[in-house]
């Protein structure tokens, strides 16, 4: 295959901002073509990007010369398109939350292992410079096990972000599923269970919508233990303004690690002998400020090297489960076993 020839199904807020320009910087990649509800979008980033435009996902999934797609769509979306372009044979970069259900993101899974073709979900988390630096530090053994922790991700609300402001799509139940633990809170239950190499067993939830006229929630506030017994909060917030967070502080048997948490040092480690290391990797990613994902390069490269990609059908429903269960738990308001 001399180049991958891509296709990206919606024209929103991520395809801008992450998929089309990545995808036209990496080299080994020629943006083929281009679709969105709306004609006017697609035909935007066909004109900037060189790319066709195609009138829906359905024609542009059949034409034979795309290799693989991005699905840049909302939650509820995910799946039938995802699913509908493995089995036109094409490599799928699905964003996150995976999808909106279990059963779903299984029938992805199974999709893939069926046309034998990439699938790999958009958890950008994973590769930011400061969580690689904690994971790599963690995973050093001065510090010992991780017993507890913080993870939180909030802003002031997906209005700020998407192309359809505050009539978007993220506000609707239908649309979205989950409010802020679909757009942020998923992101930290993968960034967790990707730091401690461990997974979640149980998860306790509240969730409320205090602001946004929403179907879903704008805050949440969960309660997870791992398999090794650790025991930590996650949070969720459409709600923070001005500003965003998006922390991790990690509590181990022999000093603490906080990433995210200063500007200018995004990982300070506190040994218990009184050692203090203040380490600056470059700023962490904000809806502000954007930086290169490292997704669509790993999408790629996956692709090229015929190998699993970083990010598997299995990792991203791993990562949803946790916020199915906080769903699960503030609706029954029970503490729910995964
Ligand atoms: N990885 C990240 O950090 C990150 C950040 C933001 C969003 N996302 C995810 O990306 C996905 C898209 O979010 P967004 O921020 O781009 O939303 P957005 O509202 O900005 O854009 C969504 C686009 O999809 C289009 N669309 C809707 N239905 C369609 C259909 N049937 N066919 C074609 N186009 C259709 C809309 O017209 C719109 O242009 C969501 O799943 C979201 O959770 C990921």
């Amino acid at each position: 295959m001399a180049k991958l020839q891509v296709g990206v199904i919606g024209c929103g807020s991520i395809a801008r901002h992450r998929h089309l320009p990545e995808y036209a910087q990496n080299h080994r990649v020629s943006l083929h073509g281009v679709c969105d509800l709306v004609a006017s979008r697609a035909q935007e980033m066909g004109v900037r990007y060189g790319a066709k435009v195609y009138a829906d996902a359905t024609q542009l999934l059949a034409d034979p010369d795309i290799h693989a797609i991005s699905v840049c769509l909302p939650n509820n979306l995910h799946a039938s398109v995802t699913i509908a372009a493995l089995e036109a044979g094409k490599h799928v970069l699905c964003e996150k939350p995976m999808a909106v259900s279990s059963a779903e993101a299984q029938a992805m899974i199974d999709a893939a292992a069926k046309a034998g073709k990439t699938l790999m979900i958009g958890h950008n988390q994973r590769f930011m410079p400061a969580h690689i630096k904690a994971k790599q530090i963690l995973h050093s053994g001065r510090l010992g096990a991780v017993l507890s922790f913080r993870t939180g991700f909030s802003h002031g609300g997906p209005e700020g972000w998407s192309i359809d402001g505050a009539d978007s799509w993220f506000f609707r139940k239908e649309d979205a599923l989950v409010g802020a633990m679909g757009d942020l809170g998923v992101h930290k239950s993968d960034l967790i269970r990707w730091l401690l190499e461990d997974e979640v067993v149980s998860v306790g939830a509240h969730l409320a919508t205090l602001e946004k006229n929403a179907t879903v929630e704008d805050n949440a506030v969960c309660t997870l233990q791992m398999r090794s017994g650790a025991i930590g909060t996650l949070t969720a917030s459409w709600t923070y303004h001005p500003g965003e967070d998006n922390s991790t502080h990690l509590y181990c048997e022999h000093g603490v690690v906080h990433v995210g948490s200063d500007p200018q040092y995004q990982v300070i480690v506190h040994y218990d002998d009184g050692e203090v290391d203040r380490i600056e990797v470059g700023a962490m990613a904000t809806n502000e400020q954007q930086t290169t994902s490292g997704v669509i390069d790993e999408f790629v490269d996956a692709i090229f090297s015929d190998r699993e990609s970083a990010i598997s059908g299995s990792e991203g429903k791993a990562s949803l489960e946790v916020i199915l269960g906080a769903l699960e738990s503030a609706k029954t308001r029970r503490i729910v076993s995964l």
